[in-house]
């Protein structure tokens, strides 16, 4: 049989990497897939890198994507270009070509999901997008086919690399924010805006995703609940660890009775969990199935070789399905489209959550009795307490608290009293917490 023949959009880290490994492995591809898998035409913006990358004189080239998308040839296309557009046009262009899609563009699928998807229905073509999400993970593949017996309650994972490298670092060594960013870049785990790291975008867009496969509602970007890092400070690190927890960017979605979470924020997590203790820029992903219980998914969340196993386990499952009617083959979110149901997203000022507080307070008697009495107003219990001593030429005390789960809510109407408070000198820090049980 002839080989399937592949159209790489992007020889950058990901299409390089994709490009490397099927070279690499196309032996073992094989005969996994039962045909042979071949680049055949290749976008790119730098025509040399095909050689570095060893494609031979056989591969054809281009700098125009459109070129690959239109080839009556290439049967799959793989964008792995990244961004919103011209990724949308190239990737609807493919499908109205009647070609099977591969792609590790999580910023496409959680904004364009939607469109793309049904374009994909109506051509009765495949969507690939494990990369997606988690880099090198099989997660998406988890969710939808491993654990299609379970009805999943919640997940919570740590989804961006840059995130956890940069947390990590500034726990384990008191290295700067800015400089192991820096590290991250050039290690080509950052996003081409690295805001979207450090402010949660990346990762709001990979639970976007998750949300979405684990409870069979269509995407919600726009309703995820995203918060950075970049106000994590190395005071907040570690004290945290005094009380006996790790700080992690996390990305959590929840059913509940009211509606379902997703949100997207720095957590404390006790250390003794095991995803607490996934560091650099590795990634893990905990979900809970009814039926299953917990279950833990660790791996390299981002990298050239890490993602590129991704994007070509993908192109061998289209290889696989290519001979079967689409009714038949695997629902792109892992519920049939006509089951996908429209869900509450629930505002976070109704979440429940853990607080860890950190507030700046003149030393004087009677100090806590006022934040206590505010905090039990609105019925807050105290978990842990931790009261530090003036730094160097401060007359003020650090007081820290661990709060039991309290709607988020009532957390806000009494940290606005707390900061009314003129014993209170800066507004109060608040990092949510979750147990993860
Ligand atoms: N910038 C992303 C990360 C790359 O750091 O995780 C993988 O999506």
């Amino acid at each position: 049989m002839n080989a399937v023949k592949v159209g790489l959009l992007g020889l950058g880290t990901v299409g390089g990497g994709t490009a490397t490994v099927l070279l690499k492995n196309a032996a073992e591809i094989a005969r996994r897939a039962g045909r042979d898998i071949k680049v055949d035409f290749a976008a790119t913006l730098d025509l040399g890198m095909a050689k570095q990358l060893g494609l031979g004189d056989d591969v054809r080239l281009t700098t125009d994507a459109f070129e690959v998308v239109n080839d009556p040839e290439v049967e799959i296309v793989v964008e792995l270009i990244g961004g919103y557009s011209p990724a949308r046009e190239l990737v609807l262009q493919a499908i109205d070509n009647g070609k099977h899609v591969v792609t590790a563009n999580k910023a496409l699928i959680a904004l364009h999901g939607a469109e793309i998807f049904a374009r994909a229905e109506e051509k009765q073509v495949m969507v690939g997008f494990e990369a997606a999400v988690a880099g090198g993970i099989p997660i998406i593949k988890a969710i939808r086919e491993g654990l299609a017996a379970n009805r999943i309650q919640w997940i919570a994972g740590i989804i961006n690399g840059t995130g956890n490298f940069i947390l990590t670092e500034m726990r384990d060594k008191g290295r700067d924010f800015a400089e192991v960013l820096k590290e991250a870049q050039q290690l080509g785990y950052a996003e081409a805006d690295p805001t979207f790291d450090v402010e949660g975008i990346d990762a709001a867009h990979k639970l976007t995703i998750l949300g979405s496969l684990a409870f069979g509602m269509p995407l919600n970007f726009d309703a995820t609940y995203t918060e950075g890092i970049s106000k994590v400070s190395q005071l907040d690190v570690q004290y945290a660890g005094e009380l006996g927890y790790r700080i992690k960017h996390l990305g959590i979605t929840r059913r509940t009775d009211k509606g379902i979470e997703l949100r997207v924020h720095p957590t404390l997590i006790p250390e003794r969990r095991l995803i607490a203790n996934v560091d650099g820029v590795m990634n893990a992903v905990l979900v809970q199935g009814d039926a299953v219980g917990p279950t833990l998914y660790y791996g390299a969340g981002a990298g050239d070789l890490p993602t590129a196993s991704a994007v070509v386990a993908d192109i061998v499952d289209v290889v696989r399905y290519m001979a079967i009617d689409h009714e038949h083959r695997v629902p792109v979110m892992g519920f049939k489209t006509a089951a996908i149901e429209e869900m509450p997203i629930l505002p976070m000022e109704d979440v429940e959550t853990g607080f860890y507080l950190r507030m700046k307070a003149v030393d004087r008697p009677g100090v806590l009795a006022e934040i206590t009495r505010i905090l039990s107003e609105q019925e807050i219990s105290i978990e842990a307490f931790l009261q530090k001593e003036p730094s160097e030429g401060e007359t003020e005390v650090n007081i820290i608290m661990l709060t039991h789960k309290v709607i988020e809510g009532r957390m806000n109407t009494a940290l606005a009293q707390i900061e009314a408070l003129d014993v209170i000198t800066e507004k109060v820090t608040r990092i949510r917490w979750e147990s993860l049980k």
